[in-house]
């Protein structure tokens, strides 16, 4: 998890610097880094050290041939290069890629920032966290706001993805991109009414990650002017979510396998399906743990 979770911050912090793909491009013909690259040719700091195995260039410059043990990879065009060679990486290969990283970084030091920690001891916004998700610190909470108000960096159905994976958990998946028809469209607006919440669907009217999560601490926005700011109350996003074991998973998870197995064959995935009890809830626009979260969508019948 805690790997999962460097290399996604990796992600997010070099995305801009990311250049196109073009398959058969190399570096020195294209003078770009792959998708999402760590940076190179920057001197190490002086209060640094790297290994013997992983050597400098001048001027303590870090190149090509600090990381990586194949010859030429500046030539090689980039589709051909062989990521599972032992070789790849200097020292590889590797358990983990954070075990690759440490030899330079203190693990500790790229931990990413929980940015939904966003209230100080004091109660007062952590402006540095809006602007991870937002172009500015959006300045009128209390008021409700169009999209054009407070400019996200990406469009909201893109913004969680560099730091959490497409399937945080096993609800996501199926509801990755999922589209409510009339029926249930109209039922969520109820629903909005009802419990002064908000369900915001994306542009092409999908399901969403800020769909079902507020994706700001409770408190930042006051629910009672604005329905954005409605949430489950829990005080604490450095805690999380957290579950009680719950003495029916056995159970369940005989109950889910085959479709799992199935889902797993068709997605190339390997999830597990383990059934607790949600014991703190945290960052959900309605309790999920009794049903509310779904119900605002779901109808059923019996
Ligand atoms: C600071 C270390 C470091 C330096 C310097 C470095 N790389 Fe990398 N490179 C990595 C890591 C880490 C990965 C990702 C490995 C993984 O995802 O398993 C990677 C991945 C790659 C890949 C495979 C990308 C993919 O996803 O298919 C290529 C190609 C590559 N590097 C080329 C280069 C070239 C060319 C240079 C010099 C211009 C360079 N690298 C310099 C660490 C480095
Ligand atoms: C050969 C040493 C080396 C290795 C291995 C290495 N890095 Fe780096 N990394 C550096 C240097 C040098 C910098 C630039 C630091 C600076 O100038 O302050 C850097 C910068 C970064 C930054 C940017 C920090 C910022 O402030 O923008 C991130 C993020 C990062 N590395 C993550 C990683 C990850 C993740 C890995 C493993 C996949 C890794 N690094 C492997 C040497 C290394
Ligand atoms: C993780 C990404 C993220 C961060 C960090 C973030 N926001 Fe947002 N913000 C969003 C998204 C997504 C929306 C649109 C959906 C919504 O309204 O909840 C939004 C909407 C808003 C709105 C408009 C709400 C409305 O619809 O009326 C305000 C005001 C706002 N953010 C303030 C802040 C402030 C202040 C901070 C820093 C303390 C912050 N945001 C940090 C993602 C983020
Ligand atoms: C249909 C509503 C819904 C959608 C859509 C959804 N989530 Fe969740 N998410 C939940 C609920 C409910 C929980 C808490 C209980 C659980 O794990 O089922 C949760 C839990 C989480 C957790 C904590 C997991 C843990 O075990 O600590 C993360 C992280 C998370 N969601 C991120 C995301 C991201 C990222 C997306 C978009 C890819 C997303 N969620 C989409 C409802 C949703
Ligand atoms: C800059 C990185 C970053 C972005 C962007 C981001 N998150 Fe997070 N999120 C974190 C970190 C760090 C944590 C703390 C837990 C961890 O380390 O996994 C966290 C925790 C969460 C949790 C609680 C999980 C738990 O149990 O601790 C949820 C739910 C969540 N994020 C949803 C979202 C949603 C929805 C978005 C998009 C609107 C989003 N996040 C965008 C970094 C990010
Ligand atoms: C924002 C609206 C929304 C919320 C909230 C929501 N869902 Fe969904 N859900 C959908 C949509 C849309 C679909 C896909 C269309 C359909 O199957 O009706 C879906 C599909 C599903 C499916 C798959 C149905 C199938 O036939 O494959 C399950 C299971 C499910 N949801 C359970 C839940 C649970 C449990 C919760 C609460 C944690 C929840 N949903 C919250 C909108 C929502």
């Amino acid at each position: 998890m805690r790997h999962l979770a460097l290399i996604a911050w990796l992600a997010w912090t070099l995305v801009a610097r990311a250049g196109e793909e073009d398959p058969d491009a190399s570096y020195d013909t294209s003078k770009r880094l792959p998708a999402l690259h760590h940076a190179v040719g920057m001197s190490l700091p002086v209060d640094w050290s790297t290994p013997e195995h992983l050597p400098l260039g001048p001027e303590r410059r870090v190149e090509c041939s600090t990381c990586h043990g194949l010859k030429n990879l500046e030539r090689m065009p980039y589709r051909t290069v062989d990521k599972k060679s032992a070789r790849f990486l200097r020292g590889g290969p590797y358990a983990t890629l954070t075990a690759f990283c440490s030899n330079c970084h203190d693990p500790a030091a790229l931990k990413r920032p929980n940015i939904h920690s966003m209230l100080d001891d004091s109660g007062k916004i952590r402006e540095d966290h809006c602007t991870y998700c937002h172009e500015a610190v959006p300045q009128e909470r209390e008021r409700p706001h169009r999209a054009v108000d407070y400019r996200l960096r990406l469009p909201p159905e893109q913004l969680c993805y560099g730091c959490h994976g497409k399937t945080p958990h096993f609800n996501a998946l199926e509801h990755q991109a999922a589209k409510p028809d009339e029926a249930m469209r109209r039922h969520i607006r109820e629903s909005e009414r009802q419990q002064g919440i908000r369900l915001p669907l994306s542009g092409e009217g999908q399901v969403m990650c800020p769909t079902c999560h507020a994706p700001h601490q409770y408190g930042v926005i006051d629910e009672r002017k604005n329905p954005a700011g409605r949430s489950v109350q829990a005080a604490d996003p450095e805690r999380g979510i957290e579950y009680q074991a719950h003495p029916w998973n056995a159970v369940i998870q005989a109950d889910k396998q085959d479709r799992l197995d199935s889902l797993n064959h068709e997605l190339h995935t390997t999830l597990q399906l383990e059934y607790r009890r949600i014991s703190q809830e945290v960052l959900l626009r309605q309790a999920a743990r009794d049903g509310t979260l779904c119900l605002a969508c779901h109808q059923f019948r019996d």
